[in-house]
């Protein structure tokens, strides 16, 4: 991971339902990746879109998409998330199959995410860390935006870095849930490198200024 690289990732789980277009216009100047998060009601207790919604979205937008796949069984949706335009598929940990399903994702030529969750423990993720190309430290318990982060992230992501060192390698570390402008720049610092932001970018009057002022804040000594 280059320590310059800096990801700014909205989360249009927080845009307008009645209009993903408009909201996904609204931060194609100023984003660099859209988080979609994908949610099968099973593994979180909350259902929201899947590989058509992703489809719609590859016809507006030349950004990369960044699946976040909140799901008990995602080996069944990779092809069809790689078919409809995601470029990268991050599934989480608590499933149990991961290393099948990173076997798979690598086969399609899918980008590659591990996700895990508040109350796992992040050496859970060190087995798999020189495999993959995103470990996302959620900063929430998944299922819903607009959350208040946790604040135990911060040691969570210097753990993880420790061990990506150790182990010479660099996936970017992307943090996700109540992200925003009072601790973007305490992300940076301890490692974070890709930053999802909802409420805080689509829950303002311009999200893409939002997303220029996270991207100045995270620089920015606090
Ligand atoms: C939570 C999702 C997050 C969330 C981020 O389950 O994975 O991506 O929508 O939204 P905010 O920034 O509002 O916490
Ligand atoms: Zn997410």
């Amino acid at each position: 991971m280059a320590n310059d690289t800096l990801i700014i990732a909205p989360s249009i789980l927080s845009g307008d339902f009645g209009n993903l277009d408009a909201s996904i216009a609204s931060i194609e100047q100023s984003a660099d990746w859209v988080h979609v998060d994908v949610m099968d009601g099973h593994f979180v207790p909350n259902l929201t879109i899947g590989p058509p919604v992703v489809k719609a979205f590859r016809k507006h937008t030349t950004k990369f998409l960044d699946c976040h796949l909140m799901m008990t069984n995602p080996d069944s949706f990779f092809l069809a998330f790689k078919e409809a335009g995601a470029d990268s598929c991050t599934i989480h940990v608590e499933i149990g199959n991961t290393q099948d399903c990173i076997d798979q994702m690598r086969s399609l030529g899918l980008g590659v995410g591990l996700a895990l969750n508040p109350d796992t423990p992040i050496e859970t993720v060190f087995e798999f860390v020189s495999q993959v190309d995103i470990v996302l430290v959620m900063s929430v318990f998944p299922g819903f935006g607009g959350q208040s982060f946790i604040e135990s992230t911060f040691e969570k992501v210097i753990r993880l870095v420790e061990e990506l060192d150790r182990q010479g390698v660099s996936p970017i570390v992307e943090v996700d849930g109540g992200v925003g402008p009072s601790n973007v720049a305490q992300l940076f610092e301890v490692g974070a490198r890709a930053f999802v932001a909802g409420s805080s970018i689509f829950g303002t009057q311009d999200p893409g200024k939002a997303c220029q002022e996270l991207r100045t804040r995270a620089t920015t000594s606090r």
